[in-house]
């Protein structure tokens, strides 16, 4: 059995104080509610990473991770932070390839590819993310386009090194938009991507690749999306930002 993760994407919002607070609060609402055994991730700004980490104290439930990182592992790059300076803070989760980072700054599936290597070289997982927007979704575009980001970003590597990959099926129309995939549209894509990785590297390997959706996750919707067989939890943008929303979206895994 998988076990779920539900990953909560700060995306650009919060002041530190504000980041703090939400921090701490989520993390007493998780000692004294939740009982499942969900791996919790927040993904925060990056000049967080530390103050968050620090507030969530021995809180071994929860872990801090990163919402981008370089290609690059050193060097002449402003502005940029590196994998080897996320693993030096002792950050072992980072979100690849989120559909604003492709969105807006121009991201393809040939750099996160390269990101994804270093990222694994210096022994972080990766949450890549893929998902289609609306109007490949219409022309019934979905499953071709999404499988090829799986196979562009992530079919170079070896058999025992995408095991150590996390995906999120992320499709652009329903990020923040209040408008979810049904937990049948979830399951389904959930089920193309795994039996494509199946039919590269077996079924025993595709089965133990953890497969979030995100996409509108809400406290009302988390709990039938994470039952579906192929859904092992969510990465989940608006409502990571508020405590009691994010706990009861926690308690649905
Ligand atoms: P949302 O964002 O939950 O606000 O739709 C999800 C994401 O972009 O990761």
């Amino acid at each position: 059995m998988r076990q779920k993760i539900v990953a909560g994407n700060w995306k650009m919002n919060k002041t530190l104080e504000e980041g703090n607070i939400l921090a701490s609060e989520i993390s007493g609402m998780v000692n004294d509610e939740v009982r499942n055994d969900a791996k919790i991730i927040f993904c925060v700004p990056s000049p967080y990473l530390l103050p968050i980490k620090n507030v969530l104290g021995n809180n071994s439930r929860i872990v801090v991770g990163a919402q981008n990182c370089s290609e690059h592992e050193s060097g002449a790059y402003t502005g940029e932070i590196s994998a080897p300076m996320l693993k030096s803070m002792n950050i072992l989760y980072v979100i690849l390839g989120h559909s604003e980072r492709r969105q807006y700054f121009g991201e393809d599936n040939k750099l996160l590819a390269k990101k994804t290597d270093v990222v694994l070289k210096h022994g972080l997982t990766p949450i890549f993310c893929c998902g289609e927007p609306l109007e490949i979704r219409e022309t019934n575009g979905h499953e071709k386009l999404v499988t090829t980001q799986v196979e562009e970003g992530l079919f170079h590597l070896d058999e025992a090194t995408i095991q150590k990959v996390v995906i999120a099926y992320e499709p652009v129309w329903a990020i923040g938009t209040g408008k979810t995939a049904s937990a049948q549209q979830a399951q389904d894509m959930h089920k193309v991507i795994r039996n494509h990785i199946a039919g590269k590297y077996g079924q025993a390997v595709a089965d133990k690749i953890p497969i979030l959706y995100g996409g509108s996750v809400n406290a009302g919707n988390a709990k039938e999306l994470f039952a579906c067989p192929d859904v092992d939890g969510g990465l989940v943008g608006g409502a990571s930002l508020k405590s009691r929303e994010f706990t009861d979206v926690i308690k649905g895994a």
